[in-house]
């Protein structure tokens, strides 16, 4: 019976490049999508950016552009990515749409109704300079428990504390530099807790991953409280109705996006939007999703849908987190590979191929080993499966003008049986999403194809006049397995696909084709065209090298806590004065083999030579140094060291962390004094 689905990728944010980590859910979502299609079912794949939130505001004011401006950008560079791949969506659309914010309005209204919002003043961290309440990720400070420097607001990189931001040892605004203070404001709650019983029979209905069920039993156990949907003015979202300067904050909105994506393709394309809504629609409905993720996919998510009057989902589908050589997406090690920057490289396919290989229904991690990679496709793809038809097709070509017989060579019909026989398990397998076992299993079929080839020796029939129909016969064999097998890679490989139906002149292949000995036998086939190159290491390279290139500059270290010191005293001008600053030229920068923190600079202030040992070593090289200007203190009193004496100080600003030598603009001359 043919079924209809509705079928999502988690929502990528609009802050950031797809790379191929995003990649992982969206080739997966697409072969089952695919799949799916093959066996007859109606299928909608939907998917958008999901793009409110601080991280977007914020990223659009550092490009001097409206968030309204960035996240077009964003949308139009994600489209071609993946369309560039080869994700067939229906509709791929934003977060921030017209019928996004109607249906976001519309939950809130009705959970607001059902009595399950409350207000209530909560106790934040504010950056007093840019007037906001900070996320805990743009809030950094000491870790109360193993003090370590420079961590975020929620836990600790070093010790793996968690903690409430308030409780962090001066914290610092990492926005503006600025000590956050405490400020209170209103902020709306969905009482999850009351979903409790619903929760909890949902997820042991088969719809999340039985993997995921242990994690579930820790949350449930650990209590469901409240979740905090507000956030106050300046948010770029969707203002809470009734709520001036609130918004709803962006994981309420993003999944809403789902809906809100259904309805603009349900009006565009004339779809009963009830129909798949509505609590009793009898449209299946799956998300695919990473599994940082599950915690809103698995409660929030289908608590607001049951307690709003939506249906909930049929099924998530939970994956595991992309390594890359067996280690975490790394911009150092140019293992941080963007969508754009793979296409520009190598055939999408090849990655289509290599990461359907490696998925199954689990949410383990999966690892792109370039090397394997390489190895695994051009064996797979390029020696096995299309080398079938390059040593098959050329035959018929040449010596039958592309006739084939119209029937299979005997030494054949068992193979060919027993490819028919596994259509329906390989189906099986996509539909499971053990992309893995049911591509072992078409390549073992492949073998089996390469195998009757190797025994039939098609190339000494050819030296034989009497053995010329038999000739064609094996040929028309191998065409026939070859077409089998690109019927069951299709879901993965669908241009490669489609280049194989246009070469044998056939219709779209399907599942139903499966079992059709007709199909091929008797037909005349186009000239064999080139189907596919074998990958060569030096592309690879080539992509490993550009991502290291095209990352983008650390971020500016955070300001450190000493810059934000009081400001001391105040003197009088003629204290200052007392002061002799001069310009300064750095004539020499020498390493001092006693001290493994200092440089021995000698400086011309003009009127003479000084030598000044200078803490500087860790922020400079001393070939940076030499030739430079920077500003000394020239009276200060000279300090006896063990490897000398130390006329002068430079003036830096710093406090450990970052070091920065003050200089004078260019063609100041050495020995002008500052006042
Ligand atoms: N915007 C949210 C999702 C909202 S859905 C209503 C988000 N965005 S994301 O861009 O960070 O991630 C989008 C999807 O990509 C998530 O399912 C996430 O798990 C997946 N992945 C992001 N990085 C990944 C890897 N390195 N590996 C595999 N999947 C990864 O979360
Ligand atoms: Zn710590």
């Amino acid at each position: 019976m043919s079924r209809t689905l509705l079928v999502t990728s988690a929502l990528p944010y609009a802050n950031g490049s797809i790379h191929l980590g995003h990649m992982v859910e969206h080739i997966q979502t697409d072969i089952w999508v695919r799949h799916q299609r093959m066996r007859g079912h109606v299928v909608y794949l939907i998917c958008a950016d999901d793009t409110h939130g601080t991280p977007v505001m914020l990223a659009a004011e550092a490009q001097g552009i409206t968030p309204e401006q960035m996240i077009e950008k964003a949308r139009a560079e994600h489209m071609e990515d993946f369309a560039g791949f080869h994700i067939q969506h229906d509709l791929y659309y934003s977060t921030h749409s017209p019928e996004t914010r109607a249906f976001a309005s519309e939950i809130y209204q009705r959970l607001k109704t059902a009595g399950l919002i409350n207000i209530r003043p909560i106790e934040q961290l504010f950056d007093p300079v840019r007037g906001m309440f900070l996320p805990d990720r743009f809030i950094k400070g000491e870790c109360p428990r193993c003090h370590a420097r420079d961590q975020y607001g929620d836990s600790c990189e070093v010790c793996g504390a968690s903690y409430a931001p308030t409780d962090l040892i001066h914290p610092v605004s990492a926005i503006s530099g600025a000590t956050p203070v405490r400020r209170t404001s209103e902020h709306h709650f969905f009482r999850l807790g009351a979903c409790e019983s619903f929760l909890k029979e949902w997820t042991r209905s088969g719809t999340i991953p039985p993997e995921a069920a242990n994690k579930l039993d820790e949350w449930f156990d650990a209590g469901l409280s409240d979740w905090d949907i507000s956030r106050d003015a300046p948010y770029f979202g969707f203002e809470i109705p009734g709520a001036p300067n609130k918004f709803f904050y962006v994981w309420l909105d993003a999944p809403i996006g789902y809906i809100g994506t259904f309805k603009k393709l349900a009006d565009t394309q004339g779809l009963d939007f009830d129909a798949f809504w509505n609590p009793d629609s009898r449209v299946e409905l799956y998300h695919f999703i990473g599994k940082d993720i599950l915690y809103f996919h698995s409660l929030f998510w289908p608590a607001m849908l049951e307690c709003a009057g939506f249906r909930t989902p049929t099924q998530l589908f939970v994956h595991g987190f992309l390594t890359v050589n067996g280690q975490k997406m790394s911009k150092s090690r140019g293992s941080f590979i963007t969508a754009g920057n793979y296409l520009r490289h190598l055939d999408p396919e090849y990655l289509r191929y290599y990461y359907a290989a490696k998925l199954n229904s689990g949410m383990d991690d999966l690892d792109l080993n370039l090397e394997d990679f390489i190895a695994r496709v051009n064996s797979d793809l390029v020696g096995k499966y299309v080398n079938i038809a390059s040593r098959a097709a050329g035959f018929i070509s040449k010596r039958f003008d592309g006739q084939l017989s119209p029937t299979l060579h005997p030494a054949a019909e068992a193979l060919v049986e027993r490819f028919r026989d596994r259509a329906e398990s390989i189906a099986m397998l996509y539909d499971a999403r053990e992309f893995g076992k049911a591509l072992r299993e078409i390549m073992e079929l492949a073998d089996g194809a390469n195998q009757f080839i190797d025994s039939a020796k098609p190339w000494d029939m050819a030296k034989e006049p009497s053995l010329q129909e038999a000739l064609q016969q094996v040929c028309t064999s191998a065409l026939e397995m070859f077409r089998l097998l690109t019927l069951f890679l299709k879901p993965v490989l669908p241009v490669l696909a489609a280049k194989v139906e246009a070469f044998l002149d056939i219709p779209a292949l399907d599942w139903s084709q499966a079992t059709d000995d007709a199909a091929l036998p008797g037909r005349r086939i186009r000239p064999y065209q080139h189907l596919i190159t074998r990958i060569d290491p030096k592309q690879v390279e080539a992509l490993v090298v550009v991502s290291k290139e095209l990352t983008p500059p650390a971020p500016e270290p955070l300001p450190e806590p000493a810059h934000l010191l009081p400001v001391a005293d105040t003197i009088g001008i003629d204290d200052f004065s007392k002061i002799d600053l001069r310009v300064a030229r750095i004539l020499a920068a020498d390493t001092v083999p006693e001290a493994d923190k200092l440089l021995r600079l000698t400086l011309d202030i003009g009127v003479e030579q000084r030598t000044v040992f200078a803490g500087i070593k860790h922020a400079y090289t001393p070939e940076q140094l030499v030739g430079r200007l920077t500003v000394m203190v020239a009276n200060l009193s000279p300090r006896k060291m063990r490897f000398g004496e130390s006329q002068g100080m430079v003036l830096a600003a710093g406090d450990g962390s970052g070091l920065y030598l003050l200089s004078p603009d260019s063609g100041a001359t050495p020995g002008l004094r500052i006042k």
